[in-house]
């Protein structure tokens, strides 16, 4: 069974993370990677629980494809690659999927293409996020290379270019990772961007990768950049998490050399040194103060590696195949191994466990229906003395290429904290005021004690 991870979201809470696979191939007998009509696939869902795949049918060629999610909770995968041994043309192709709990629902390939093919070669992905508040609400921030605009939606015309930002190229396949970092009710979601790691030359494959990064406040009338470390490893290809407490960001995976791509057909590599540990960045914390290295995993995770936040606080660790085709020998064999890394945050303290939502018991089967402004009233236990008690809102993201697409996470406010009972608390909670302070999409709602996430988050559909 070969299996290389391009890109995952997370959809359905808790148990499952449904990733777009550049390809399948069948080494041995692997019953699970054919599909009922014989046909391999490259496309998967992730049973968090069982720790199995489901393969999902998908024809058209989904490499370089983006995702994101509908407000009603459908999943839009678009774009993609050349035609395949396995699959067709996927420049122009649309998929749907409706997530679902009962592993029936399958991809949708939607008979209407893009007006035009969509994959680009150099300065591939740009970060692209919508700016939530303050004078540019509801315009985009995109980012590429190191040239950035800031971008008016309704008039389909840039509105202000800001500097170049420091350090050195930051997009594929000097491939950085970047983040709209978490946004907060009591700066009144004043945005802000950090971009980390790349490389400073373009086919430097034995260059040491970038060791900087680069922040700006988005919330102001002209930003400017302040450069800042790496956490003193060099990296190009990184994955980025936005943990559920809403301050930390998780850096892991990629390279301390080089830049994306596939091996050559020489066996050459063009990414080495496999950065294996993760670092934190605390963003509220001083320029200087901000790093964390945590330990270190022993799985090389270079090209086409994914990370993203569950349900439970930890992170899904999967993928790297820098080769062409699934391939088990040579540098850097297609990986196949999941990694759960658990944050420091999980074993600080007493973990609440929401018991209910609305007066609503029955959690995560479905998503719970929302809207903004709306206070809702949780329930949970805790045992211990209560330290502070916060609520964040998470969309986990489209994860891709160190692209996390969507990726976002809004502080919410929390009052009239009681107890109910032994162990047991009520809170009100209320959602983001609007649309560009957190897009329609589904959603997790974490409860933390002093920082420590709940058991599991309950999920919710903003549409
Ligand atoms: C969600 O919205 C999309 C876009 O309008 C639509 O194609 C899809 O069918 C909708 N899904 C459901 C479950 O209604
Ligand atoms: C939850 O139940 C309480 C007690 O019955 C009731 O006062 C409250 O309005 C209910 N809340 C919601 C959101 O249904």
């Amino acid at each position: 069974m070969g299996h290389k991870l391009l890109s995952c979201f997370t959809f359905a809470l808790l148990f499952t993370v449904a990733c777009v696979d550049a390809q399948w191939s069948v080494i041995g007998s692997n019953p699970d990677a054919i599909l009922p009509d014989g046909t391999t696939t490259w496309a998967s869902e992730y049973n968090l629980a069982t720790n199995k795949f489901r393969s999902l049918k998908l024809s058209t060629n989904t490499f370089c494809s983006a995702g994101a999610f509908f407000g009603n909770g459908t999943f839009l995968s678009a774009a993609g690659g050349e035609p395949t041994n396995i699959a067709s043309n996927g420049y122009r192709g649309i998929r749907y999927f409706q997530p679902c709990q009962d592993s029936t629902c399958q991809i949708f390939e939607v008979p209407t293409l893009l007006s035009s093919p969509r994959c680009l070669p150099y300065n591939l992905y740009p970060f692209i996020h919508v700016i939530p508040n303050g004078i540019w609400q509801g315009y985009y921030f995109i980012f590429a290379n190191k040239a950035s605009v800031i971008y008016d939606i309704a008039k389909n015309v840039p509105v202000k270019a800001l500097p170049d930002a420091p350090g050195g190229i930051r997009s594929y396949p000097c491939t950085a990772g970047a983040t709209l970092l978490p946004l907060d009710y009591t700066n009144n979601y004043n945005p802000e961007f950090l971009v980390c790691g790349g490389q400073s030359v373009f086919n430097g494959f034995t260059n040491p990768a970038e060791n900087t990064c680069a922040r700006t406040d988005l919330g102001s009338p002209n930003p400017t950049w302040e450069a800042d470390d790496f956490g003193g490893i060099p990296r190009v290809m990184p994955d980025v998490v936005q943990l559920a407490d809403g301050y930390n960001v998780l850096f892991l995976n990629g390279g301390q050399v080089g830049q994306a791509g596939y091996i050559t057909a020489g066996g050459n590599v063009l990414s080495d040194k496999p950065a294996f540990t993760p670092v934190l960045y605390n963003m509220n914390k001083p320029l200087g103060q901000r790093w964390t290295q945590l330990t270190p995993t022993t799985i090389a995770r270079m090209y086409h590696s994914v990370a993203t936040l569950i349900t439970d606080g930890s992170v899904w660790v999967a993928g790297s195949n820098a080769n062409q085709n699934p391939k088990l020998t040579g540098p850097y064999p297609t990986e196949y191994r999941v990694e759960n890394y658990i944050p420091p945050y999980l074993s600080g303290n007493a973990r609440p466990q929401i018991t209910a939502f609305n007066n609503q018991t029955t959690l995560n089967a479905s998503p719970i229906q929302v809207t903004y402004n709306e206070g809702v009233s949780i329930t949970y236990t805790l045992t211990g003395t209560p330290g502070t008690i916060t609520a964040t809102i998470v969309q986990p993201g489209f994860h891709t290429h160190s692209q996390a697409m969507s990726m976002r996470l809004v502080h919410l406010q929390i009052t009239d904290i009681a107890s109910s009972g032994q162990n047991t608390y009520t809170a009100k909670v209320y959602m983001p005021p609007n649309k560009f302070i957190l897009p329609p999409s589904p959603h997790y709602i974490f409860i933390l004690n002093n920082g420590t996430p709940c058991t599991k988050a309950v999920w919710v559909l903003i549409g």
